[in-house]
C-alpha cells in the first residue's frame, strides 16, 4: 500500500534537493535507465525477469554497466531521502524523483502512479545492452533510426514515444568522464558561473543553452544547429531526418504545448514499464 504521507514528504525533500544541487537532469536519467531495461517480448507477467522500473539499477552489477556511468551519483543523492521515508520503495522513489524534476524545471505534470514492487537483490538485475547506444557502431546493426526503433520498440514504445522522450535532452549534459559522448569537455553554457540554476558542478556539454529548464528548445536547436557549443548526438539529429520521426519533431519544435502533452503521456508509460504493483 502506498503511504501517501511519506510520498508527499519525499516529494518535498526531492524539490529541496533539486533546488540545492541543480540535479534534476541526472534524476531523470536514473529513472529512465531503471525503466529502459524492459523487454516486452518477455512481458510484465514475468516480473522481474522482464526488466523495467523495479529499482534494480541500485544494485551491482546493473549500476556498473557502461550505459549507467555516473548514475551512482544520483543513487547517493537519493539515499538520505529513502532513509527518511523508508516506506517509499526504491522503484517508486526513482520515478517520483524524475517526474518531480521534470515539473520543478518547468515541464508538464506527469500522471504518475505509485506502488511499484522493488527488485530485492543483484540476481534481479538485467543484462547489459538493453539501453540505447549514443553513437555508431550501432549494436543492433543498421543506422541510428533503426537502432532507436530496435531498442524502444523492444520496450513496447512507439516512434512518437521515441521523439517525445528524446525531448528530455532539453535538460542536462553529457560528461567526458561518463558517456564520453560530448564534443567538448566544457562549454560556455557549462563553465563556472554558467549554470542557469547557479548550483551545479561545472563541465560537460549540454543540448540547450538553458539546460535546467524543461521546454521545447531541444527540438528547436536540433532542427537548426547554429551553435557549436551545443551537443547533438546522431540519435538526436536523426529525429529531423527520418520521415516518421520528423512529423513529431517538427510539431514539438513549433508547439511547446503539444510537446508537453505528448511528453507527459510517454513519460508516464516509461515509468510503468515492466511494473508489478503492490497489492
Ligand atoms: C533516444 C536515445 C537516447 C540516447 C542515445 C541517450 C544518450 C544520452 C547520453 C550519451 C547522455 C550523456 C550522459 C553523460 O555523459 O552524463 C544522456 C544524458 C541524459 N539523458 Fe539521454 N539518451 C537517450 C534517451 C533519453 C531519454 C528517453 C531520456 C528521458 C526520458 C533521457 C534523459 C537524459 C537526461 C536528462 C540526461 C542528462 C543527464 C545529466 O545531466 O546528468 N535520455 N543521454
Amino acid at each position: 500500500m502506498v503511504n501517501t504521507e511519506q510520498l508527499e514528504g519525499a516529494t518535498a525533500a526531492i524539490k529541496e534537493l533539486i533546488a540545492a544541487k541543480a540535479c534534476g537532469p541526472i534524476l531523470i536519467r536514473l529513472a529512465w535507465h531503471d525503466a529502459g531495461t524492459y523487454d516486452d517480448s518477455i512481458g510484465a507477467a514475468a516480473w522481474p525477469k522482464c526488466g523495467g522500473a523495479n529499482g534494480s539499477i541500485r544494485f551491482d552489477p546493473e549500476i556498473l554497466h557502461g550505459a549507467n556511468a555516473g548514475l551512482k551519483n544520483a543513487l547517493i543523492l537519493l539515499e538520505p531521502i529513502k532513509a527518511q521515508f523508508p516506506e517509499v520503495g526504491y522503484a517508486d522513489l526513482f520515478q517520483l524523483a524524475s517526474a518531480t524534476a521534470v515539473e520543478v524545471m518547468g515541464g508538464p505534470t506527469i500522471p504518475m502512479k505509485y506502488g511499484r514492487k522493488d527488485a530485492t537483490g543483484p540476481d534481479m538485475c538485467h543484462p547489459e545492452g538493453n539501453l540505447p547506444a549514443g553513437a555508431a557502431p550501432w549494436p543492433t546493426g543498421g543506422d541510428a533510426a533503426g537502432h532507436l526503433r530496435a531498442v524502444f520498440h523492444r520496450m513496447g514504445l512507439s516512434d512518437q514515444d521515441i521523439v517525445a522522450l528524446s525531448g528530455a535532452h532539453c535538460v542536462g549534459r553529457a560528461h567526458a568522464s561518463r558517456s564520453g559522448l560530448c564534443h567538448k569537455a566544457e562549454t560556455k553554457y557549462t563553465a563556472a558561473g554558467a549554470c542557469p540554476m547557479g548550483t551545479a558542478a561545472t563541465g560537460g556539454a549540454s543540448w540547450t543553452p538553458e539546460w535546467t529548464k524543461f521546454d521545447n528548445s531541444y527540438f528547436q536547436v536540433v532542427k537548426d544547429p547554429k551553435d557549436e557549443e551545443l551537443l547533438a548526438l546522431e540519435t538526436d539529429t536523426v529525429l529531423f531526418k527520418d520521415p516518421e520521426f520528423l512529423k513529431y519533431a517538427e510539431k514539438y519544435a513549433e508547439d511547446q504545448d503539444a510537446f508537453f502533452a505528448d511528453y507527459a503521456v510517454s513519460h508516464a508509460k516509461l515509468s510503468e514499464l515492466g511494473v508489478a504493483w503492490e497489492a
